[in-house]
């Protein structure tokens, strides 16, 4: 492989080499091939991680068993679509509704879901779960991995989404309140998390909420990491707010990712200082 971005290095595919992949479409924006291949070439696996823009999901899945495909990211999206085409999804995707991450085993594909780990390691960069309240704003995905997460570790979430249909049906499901966007003046919590889209690359000048409700929160996490310092994250610092960004969920959930498909330790700095200069330097 060689690059002219400066952070890739010669490697030598042989017969030998491993491959895992990522499922998505589309997937040319995905970090993980980058993140993951660093995370071989630091260690001295022979294994690499692909990218593989996908248009027949079922067929990618049988391509992938018939090819001895090692792992598998599975990204948008495809995160709910793929539970029908897996032989097992253990409790925790199947709680959350997504999977993120495949495993293949000699009884088959496991689907697993890493991206709550991700944002759970995320808020406690800042402050801990348990005792704690938490809006989540969405419905989507990344709101129901943010509702679980924060459930399995003590705290309370409080959801509010743009279609209150999906958000009251997320809410019932974890037996929590939801709040509609307009009322979400009347609300405290201890910490905001944006799990929308809503000022996501190349959209950076929008925001999910007010400027002046932000003072309700003592932090504000983002699920997005393109840009890594969301308009949101930057209004919640003049705030006086703690901010943690997608970006952290994103390296997390890829740290986990590794260490399930390959049972050793993963090189975490050089895999978050890797998306991190991508990022910045786009
Ligand atoms: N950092 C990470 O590792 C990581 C991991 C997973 C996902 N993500 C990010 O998380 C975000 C959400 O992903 P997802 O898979 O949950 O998406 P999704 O399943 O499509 O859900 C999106 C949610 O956002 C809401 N929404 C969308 N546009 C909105 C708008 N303009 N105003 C208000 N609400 C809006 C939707 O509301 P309605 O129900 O009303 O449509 C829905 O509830 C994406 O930006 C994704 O890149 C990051």
């Amino acid at each position: 492989m060689n690059s002219n971005r400066g952070d890739s290095f010669m490697f030598t595919v042989t017969g030998t080499t491993s491959t895992y992949c990522v499922l998505g479409n589309p997937v040319a924006h995905s970090m993980s091939p980058l993140m993951h291949n660093t995370a071989f070439r630091h260690l001295g696996m022979d294994a690499i991680y692909l990218p593989f823009e996908v248009d027949d999901l079922p067929a990618a899945v049988s391509g992938l068993k018939a090819l001895n495909i090692k792992g598998a990211s599975v990204t948008h999206p495809f995160k709910e679509a793929i539970i029908e085409l897996v032989d097992e999804i253990d409790d925790t995707a199947k709680k959350i509704g997504a999977i993120n991450t495949l495993v293949f085993t000699k009884g088959g594909i496991l689907g697993t879901n890493t991206d709550w780990v991700g944002l759970v390691k995320t808020i406690e960069t800042l402050l801990p779960i348990s005792d704690h309240t938490f809006v989540v704003l969405g419905a989507g995905g990344a709101a129901r991995a943010a509702v679980f997460g924060i459930i399995s570790h003590g705290g309370k979430a409080i959801v509010a989404n743009r279609s209150e249909k999906k958000g009251r049906l997320l809410a019932d499901e974890f037996d929590m309140p939801f709040v509609s966007l307009s009322k979400l003046e009347n609300v405290q919590a201890a910490c905001l998390i944006n799990a929308t889209p809503v000022g996501m690359y190349p959209q950076e000048d929008d925001t999910p909420v007010p400027t002046q409700i932000l003072t309700r929160y003592k932090a504000v996490v983002d699920v997005i990491y393109n840009p890594v310092q969301t308009k949101l994250l930057k209004e919640a610092q003049s705030q006086g707010c703690m901010t943690a960004s997608g970006f952290e969920m994103f390296v997390h959930q890829g740290i986990e990712q590794f260490r399930i498909w390959t049972d050793t330790t993963p090189p975490a700095k050089e895999m978050r200082d890797v998306v991190y200069q991508r990022l910045m330097n786009k």
